[in-house]
């Protein structure tokens, strides 16, 4: 299967091979504005750029499998969009930039979309997607950071394979948004889309040294996407810059009738004249930062723990005040609800959202979870059974649907975030709190908080390692500001050497 898709790689690429090579524009590294600025100036089209991600998945992936499947319209689509642009007609701010997105996000097109599993090869969308170059892989029916086994080996699916780490081969990877994290990571396409449940963008982000916005719960549709728990689920752009992730998080943010009561009620928090006005070089000046006890106990002496207290330093010479060993009340009930009750609520959510999308498709295989479950005991070789199990599966089919209990842990961890995160933010009047990597997760995830991953460094071993500023409800203006002013200032991150 997997050499299969590469070898239809090659073919596309070596069919229009030639085409790509005189122009002056720097590919490698290429941001948005610069693309931008290539089309505008004539030295790139979107058809070279197309040629470019192509060969690099071709040459990568067999390594790093983060792209599960090429679209074999995606010349054709660039072509179009070179065509438009030439008569003057843009569509939009990423008019013909090459995408890849998660392969949790349908379009409708010639790509499949199959959260990994071979179970849901050929489903067909009934609604209309996005220009795009690709699907990325995922760990299969893992949007739970362990997986759907009980075991956790991140990054693996039916269909995908073993997903790499491109900084350090044999590091550890985390889900589920691991292909489009290593994709953008390594220059396999221009901007990537990832989704979370609860640290499915933040946590392979941080690891691949890549820019992750976890977006407020509701700025952007959740419709057409292969669900988990619509309490949670949010999509959210992966890039290698703070301004490319803007430009993404910009152009998928908004009302969408087919997830109506999420999208409308965060409406509210977009911006007049949108996000990019807050790329703002002096973003820290004034900010109010606080830093949650129990978050940074490094080692002294460790290269994470010298290198956080250099970027607490640069945050305060940029005019922010960083208030450290602020105290979360109720810290260990988040922590403790995380292993309990939380399983109980996400699973029941799980088997409802799920049994939804796949009866809403206008063609599947499988239409209920149970259909699932079934298709990977027929096929336990290529599922893994063995290997992985379908716990998760097996847990969320047996559950009757979000009743009292459900609803009572729901409350719960409402008033566990309600009475944390909240609560210190509020009555310390912050603009974010400030985590290693995406260590925030159980503060935010509950009730759609935002947050953004910045690359911070990398360890004795050469692992990336991130910050994250994470806040309210509808705090993304002021996220963005910390996050790129930050980036600016550090410029931290290089790209990835294959170290084995
Ligand atoms: C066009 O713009 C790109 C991106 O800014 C730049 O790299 C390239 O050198 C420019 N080329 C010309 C001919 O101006
Ligand atoms: C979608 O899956 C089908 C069935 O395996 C396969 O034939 C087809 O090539 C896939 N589509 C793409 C774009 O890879
Ligand atoms: C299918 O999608 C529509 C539109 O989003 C929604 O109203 C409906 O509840 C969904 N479910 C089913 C089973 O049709
Ligand atoms: C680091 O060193 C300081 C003294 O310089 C000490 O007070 C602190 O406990 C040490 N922290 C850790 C995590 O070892
Ligand atoms: C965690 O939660 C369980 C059940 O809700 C409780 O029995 C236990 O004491 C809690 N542990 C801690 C460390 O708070
Ligand atoms: C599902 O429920 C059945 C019947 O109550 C039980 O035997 C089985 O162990 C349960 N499975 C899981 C994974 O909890």
């Amino acid at each position: 299967m997997a050499d299969l898709r590469v070898l239809l790689a090659v073919a596309v690429f070596a069919l229009a091979a030639g085409a790509s090579c005189s122009f002056s524009f720097e590919f490698e590294e290429a941001t948005i504005d610069s693309i931008q600025a290539g089309f505008k100036n004539g030295s790139l089209t979107s058809t070279a750029l197309v040629h470019y991600y192509l060969d690099k998945i071709t040459r990568l992936n067999p390594l790093l499998h983060a792209v599960i499947e090429v679209n074999p319209d995606a010349l054709r689509q660039a072509a179009r969009a070179d065509a438009e642009r030439s008569t003057g007609h843009r569509r939009g701010a990423l008019h013909g930039v090459p995408v890849l997105i998660k392969d949790l996000i349908a379009t409708r097109d010639r790509l499949n979309t199959t959260a990994g599993s071979l179970a849901l090869l050929g489903s067909v969308l009934r609604h209309a997607g996005a220009v795009v170059l690709g699907k990325a892989n995922l760990p299969e029916w893992a949007n739970f950071r362990s997986a759907r086994s009980t075991g956790g080996l991140h990054g693996w699916s039916a269909r995908g394979g073993q997903s790499r780490d491109p900084y350090v081969l044999s590091a550890n990877l985390c889900g589920s948004s691991t292909g489009s994290s290593i994709a953008a990571a390594a220059n396999m396409a221009a901007a990537t889309l990832g989704t979370e449940t609860m640290d499915s963008i933040l946590c392979p982000a941080s690891l691949n040294s890549v820019v992750g916005i976890k977006p407020t719960v509701g700025l952007t549709s959740r419709s057409g996407v292969i669900p988990f728990s619509s309490r949670q689920d949010t999509i959210g752009p992966i890039c290698r810059t703070v301004a490319d992730a803007v430009h993404v998080l910009e152009a998928i943010v908004g009302y969408d009738a087919l997830d109506a009561a999420a999208t409308k009620s965060a409406s509210k928090y977009i911006p007049k004249g949108g996000y990019k006005q807050f790329l703002r070089i002096d973003g820290l000046s004034g900010k109010r930062i606080g830093i949650p006890n129990g978050f940074f106990d490094f080692a002294n002496g460790t290269v994470r723990r010298i290198v956080y207290t250099q970027h607490v330093s640069t945050m305060r010479q940029h005019g922010a005040t960083v208030i450290e060993n602020l105290k979360i009340e109720n810290l260990n009930g988040i922590l403790n609800i995380t292993r309990g009750g939380l399983l109980t609520a996400l699973t029941a959510e799980f088997k409802f959202n799920l049994n939804n999308y796949l009866s809403n498709l206008s063609y599947s295989p499988v239409r209920s979870l149970s259909e699932i479950i079934a298709f990977n005991n027929a096929h336990p070789t290529e599922e893994k059974l063995k290997e992985f199990g379908q716990q998760v599966l097996l847990l969320s089919e047996n559950t009757t649907g979000i009743g009292p209990e459900e609803k009572a842990i729901i409350r719960q961890l409402e008033e566990l975030s309600e009475n944390g995160i909240v609560k210190l933010m509020t009555e310390h009047h912050l603009d974010a709190i400030l985590t290693p990597d995406s260590d925030a997760t159980p503060l935010i995830a509950y009730i759609g908080l935002p947050g953004i991953v910045v690359p911070a460094g990398y360890d004795e071993q050469g692992v990336p390692f991130s910050i994250s500023y994470s806040g309210l409800k509808g705090y993304e203006p002021r996220l963005i500001e910390m996050a790129y002013a930050f980036e600016q200032a550090t410029k931290v991150r290089k790209p990835p050497t294959f170290k084995t």
